[in-house]
């Protein structure tokens, strides 16, 4: 039998986009990482990684590959971090430095993957960023701290997504240095989210804080808000540090005329909904 007929095994790991649906900056420890109080979410939109055996090495693909940074290298550290040897493929469906996980839910997938592939996850997953446990535990959860305190929420709604980005990228450091109050109430008590506008209600009482210095940083942030607010969402909100934004909407297709609206723009934007939980380890 010819060897090239034997299958070679591929672990496929998707990498949803994070949402910080709201993020309230509630303090700053003395090594300067801020503290955090945030609900995210995570959408099907995202990015993929491919994991095949072999010794360490990375291969970049997809529409987002040439603007790659830092992320390609942070696969290879979550990779040298659990200890694990994969021919990896980082498939980059997502823009860069845009608020949305991208080098975080990235290096979590790789850590997924390689837990497949029989590693062991590392006990400290948020050495290779803040929002790694996040995007590790990839469903809808409450984080605290510096990011690495995470709670799963166990029921969350259906959500209609359109997610915008106007092509900047903005590195995370800027928008917390232009941020000028950071003592700020932690989230509201979380209510059953279940419940007939529970989450509207809630979301009400809520902000970004990144958002204001961020626009600061790139003041087209706010033309972006306001179209998805023009389109209907009714919420229209930054994710992160930005510059992405989130608009949420009635059904799935309202979502998909908005977005339809806002590429006339120019701007990068997809339909996309919650991602379900990844499979279990
Ligand atoms: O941990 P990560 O590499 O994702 O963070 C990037 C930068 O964002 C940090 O160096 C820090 O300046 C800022 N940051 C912060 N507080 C957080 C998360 C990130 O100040 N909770």
């Amino acid at each position: 039998m010819p060897s090239a007929l034997v299958p070679v095994p591929v672990v496929v790991e998707p990498a949803p986009a994070k949402l910080n649906l709201a993020l309230h900056v509630t303090g700053r420890r003395d090594d300067g990482y801020h503290l955090l109080d945030s609900l995210v979410v995570f959408a099907w939109a995202g990015d993929e990684i491919q994991l095949r055996p072999g010794p360490l090495s990375l291969h970049l693909d997809g529409p987002f590959a040439p603007a790659l940074t830092d992320e390609d290298n942070l696969c290879l550290r979550a990779a040298r971090l659990a200890g694990g040897q994969a021919d990896i493929t980082l498939i980059k469906n997502l823009p860069v430095a845009s608020g949305i996980g991208g080098g975080s839910a990235d290096a979590a997938a790789v850590l997924r993957g390689l837990a497949r592939m029989g590693h062991a996850l590392p006990a400290d997953p948020q050495r290779l960023g803040a929002d790694v446990p996040v995007c590790l535990a990839s469903r809808p959860a409450r984080m605290r701290g510096i990011g690495e305190w995470v709670e799963p929420l166990a029921d969350f709604p259906p959500l209609h997504l359109v997610l915008v980005n106007p092509g900047i990228a903005i590195p995370t450091p800027q928008v917390f240095a232009a941020l000028a109050w950071r003592d700020n109430a932690p989230l509201p008590p979380l209510p059953d989210f279940t419940r007939a506008d529970a989450l509207p209600d809630w979301l009400a009482a809520t902000r970004n804080d990144l958002q204001a210095p961020a626009l600061t940083i790139a003041p087209v942030i706010a033309d972006v808000l306001a179209a998805l607010t023009a389109q209907g969402a009714w919420l229209a909100r930054m994710s992160g540090s930005g510059a992405t934004c989130f608009g949420i909407f009635a059904d799935a297709r309202a979502a998909d005329i908005a977005a339809a609206a806002l590429l006339r723009h120019g701007w990068w934007a997809v339909t996309t909904e919650l991602a379900p939980p990844p499979a279990p380890l």
